[in-house]
């Protein structure tokens, strides 16, 4: 033993891993070789200790090692923590690890850096309406570089969940709807957050979640029952999910839903069939937030049992249960769970602190200079307000509305008008949400004098105080005025009277969104409907500028106002952001991820969805009686995938393929002639859709298989190619073969997902 204290020692002071041998001799040791000789000097308790992921709790900055989770350290029963943050309080913690626990195995450090770190950027969905991967990527290597300067070495990001219901509030922390665009992105995080060297101290091990299908609950209500066919899961809802695998994220966490009936998080099937056998994933998983505990409430088993379902069915470490901890001694003793499985856990768990670099040097993450000059800094708050420029969709321009003039009087009216705490959108627990800049302070200091800029609430965000508060929690306040509803609304039409245009800044408040925010009714509120629509009637020119997590209906505002612009919830740099599109500094060119229903009724709305054997064809917008519509609603939805405007307008033109047939191993090239024909420089999204018309099962009508963001200024002309390739003909088909089949294919290069005009070609073999 004394032995192996020494070798750690030895590991914990040098960089590189050396062994000391009997004869003194030093030899540097393999990865396997160093990991199973720490394995075989762990007892029972360490390995399981090893598997143990409890949150931070009680520790504060010098007070450390008097918390109740150093006890548990010391004692060797934790792997990692979570909820700490700054290199000070994380090497105070680490210290304790690695000096005053047996085996002195340094810890992990996760938290939720979702979208950003201290500098924010939009929320999810907002940053894949950009459709810019480099963006993303970027951004994903901002919040590692600043995470990371404060210690945590872990990041629960990305979340990759698929989901075409709007209900749910977590749409805002995903990508969309589609597996497609949500696989690129996917793959652009993990690359943004490990980088090519987990082992350097500004890249995070990244966590793909929440696997499997958390973004199908019935009823889009947060956590509810999930149940799909597997053809379904495969090949409309897994593949973010395996290209993360494939673009080598170290992690997984488990979901909270259930699967065929089984919690996922005990779900054999799903974690080792699906991702260690058809994936090879090799890294390890994490169950979600209690998960394990939660067992219990879905019915399988008591602590025990559902502690010991989930080891053996593929749960690497326990997130907050404590259930391992608590109950896998006993489960061991009595061959419930065997030795080689506690081992491959640890094994996993030792590897990604191998990888991540902690064994040569526990506190590569604890710089202490790093957090004054890698946090928030100018760069990576410029980068921020560009990225959320490009992440702005705009719906509507009538008569070029927008941009607008940098002269005359604005009165920026709403509840989201001067609210920074609300900007950076939910999941952002590392933000100094007070420094977020709010729609009315970026007005005034992107345009100066230039423009007199006025600002009145005009409403609170909802009429019911109570739902107010289940809406602002986190501190997300929007400071409820209890003045009266006309009250507030003669303000706002007061200062109205004065300008020559009308901002309104409405819609949800961030908390609206994210988890455990399910709404069943889409709209923006009605008390902020009401004030839009005396804003309206004073005839003035109104702009509408859309916060949200989530696609919502917007029917009668589509209608009636004449620009609306949709900037989700933008991150820290907000309200400069939305200056610069506004009046001109930049063109639109965010392009919708998700689908805008028309009303909440037709939920679940997709673009890929299939044709059935009725359908509507192009008699949409008239009922057909016993074709798929509804005698109430129109089928089309009001803004649909791939939508967006720009302030300059692009004319496709002379799509053509390279050739009508592909050959097996083949390829063809689809091209399209894109030019700028408005009278601004701006981007475009060119968007390529395939129909596979003949399957052996029913394929949908039309699926995305590639998009290139591109620039092209006033008049300027290009023409775009796409290579199609049989990879991207491939399905699952009902035996969950990924195959292509022989037959016609038709492409499609659009401006959204509503393109029609296409070309044919036959894959033969
Ligand atoms: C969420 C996860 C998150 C975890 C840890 C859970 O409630 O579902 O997305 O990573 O908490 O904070």
């Amino acid at each position: 033993m004394r032995l192996f204290q020494a070798l750690i020692f030895t590991i914990l002071i040098t960089t590189s891993v050396l062994a000391q041998k009997g004869n003194n001799q030093k030899v540097t040791l393999s990865k396997t070789e160093f990991i199973e000789q720490l394995l075989s000097k762990m007892t029972l308790e360490e390995k399981i200790g090893q598997l143990n992921l409890p949150t931070s709790g009680d520790i504060t900055t010098g007070q450390a090692s008097s918390s109740d989770v150093a006890k548990n350290i010391k004692e060797g029963k934790v792997g990692g923590l979570f909820n700490i943050k700054t290199a000070e309080k994380i090497r105070e913690v680490q210290k304790i690890a690695v000096e005053q626990s047996r085996l002195k195995i340094p810890l992990l450090f996760g938290m939720d850096v979702i979208h950003g770190y201290e500098t924010t950027f939009p929320i999810p969905l907002g940053l894949s309406s950009t459709w810019n991967l480099s963006l993303i990527e970027r951004s994903a290597q901002i919040a590692a570089k600043e995470a990371s300067a404060d210690g945590i070495n872990w990041t629960f990001s990305p979340m990759v969940d698929i989901s075409r219901d709007p209900r749910w509030g977590r749409v805002s922390e995903g990508s969309g709807e589609d597996a497609y665009l949500g696989s690129e992105i996917a793959k652009a995080m993990v690359r943004g957050y490990q980088g090519k060297d987990l082992s350097l101290n500004n890249t995070l091990l990244a966590c793909v979640k929440h696997f499997a299908l958390y973004g199908a609950p019935e009823g889009g209500r947060d956590y509810n029952t999930v149940d799909m066919s597997r053809i379904r899961m495969y090949n409309e809802y897994f593949p973010p999910y395996k290209a993360a695998v494939d673009a080598g994220v170290g992690s997984v966490m488990a979901s909270f839903n259930e699967i065929d009936g089984i919690p996922a998080t005990g779900n054999k099937w799903l974690m080792t069939d699906v991702l260690r056998k058809q994936w090879n994933f090799n890294g390890f998983v994490v169950t979600d937030y209690t998960g394990i505990q939660e067992m219990m409430e879905h019915g399988v088993g008591d602590f025990q049992t559902v502690s010991a379902t989930a080891l053996n069915a593929g749960i690497e470490m326990d997130m907050v249960s404590e259930g391992f901890l608590k109950t896998v001694k006993k489960s061991v003793e009595e061959g419930k769970v065997s030795m080689e499985r506690v081992d491959q856990a640890v094994r996993l768990i030792l590897s990604a602190k191998y990888d991540l670099g902690l064994f040569d040097d526990p506190y590569r993450y604890c710089d202490l200079k790093r957090n004054k000059t890698d946090i928030f800094t100018v760069a990576h708050r410029n980068e921020a307000r560009k990225t959320a420029a490009e992440s702005f969709v705009l719906l509507k321009n009538d008569k070029g509305l927008l941009p607008l003039k940098k002269s005359g009087t604005v009165a920026v009216i709403g509840p989201l008008g001067n609210n920074a705490v609300n900007m950076p959108g939910t999941w952002s627990v590392a933000t100094k949400h007070e420094k977020a800049i709010p729609l009315e302070d970026g007005m005034k200091s992107v345009l100066g004098k230039s423009v007199n800029v006025l600002y009145a609430k005009g409403s609170n965000l909802v009429a019911d105080a109570a739902y107010e508060e289940r809406a602002t929690m986190f501190g997300k306040t929007l400071y409820r005025d209890n003045r009266s509803k006309e009250e507030l609304l003669n303000e706002a039409l007061q200062v109205a009277s004065k300008a020559d245009v009308i901002v309104a800044a409405l819609g949800e408040s961030s908390e609206m969104s994210g988890e455990s925010s399910s709404r069943t009714e889409l709209g923006i509120p009605s008390v902020q409907k009401e004030l839009l629509d005396a804003l309206l009637k004073t005839g003035k020119p109104v702009v509408l500028v859309l916060f949200t997590g989530r696609p919502l209906v917007l029917v009668e505002e589509s209608q009636k106002v004449a620009a609306i612009l949709n900037v989700w919830f933008p991150g820290t740099e907000a309200g400069l952001a939305i200056t610069d599109i506004l009046f001109g500094d930049e063109s639109p060119s965010g392009k919708l991820t998700a689908t805008f229903p028309r009303s909440v009724g037709q939920i679940p709305i997709y673009y890929n969805a299939k044709n059935t054997g009725r359908p509507l064809g192009n008699t949409e917008g008239k009922f057909e009686k016993f074709k798929t519509n509804y005698i109430d609603e129109r089928n089309e939805p009001l803004y649909p995938f791939g939508f967006g405007l720009s302030y300059t307008q692009f004319t496709y033109a002379n799509l053509q393929l390279s050739a009508d047939k592909m050959r097996s191993n083949g390829k063809i090239t689809a091209s399209v002639e894109i030019t700028n024909t408005g009278n601004y420089d701006g981007k475009e999204v060119v968007q390529l859709y395939i129909r596979d018309v003949v399957g052996s099962v029913t394929r949908p009508i039309k699926e995305l298989k590639g998009f290139q963001k591109i620039y092209l200024a006033k008049g300027q002309k290009q023409t775009v190619t796409f290579e199609i390739t049989e990879e991207d003909l491939k399905f699952y088909n009902s035996e969950l073969e990924f195959i292509a089949e022989p037959g016609t294919f038709h492409v499609f290069i659009g401006t959204n997902s509503d393109v029609t005009e296409y070309k044919p070609f036959e894959l033969v073999k």
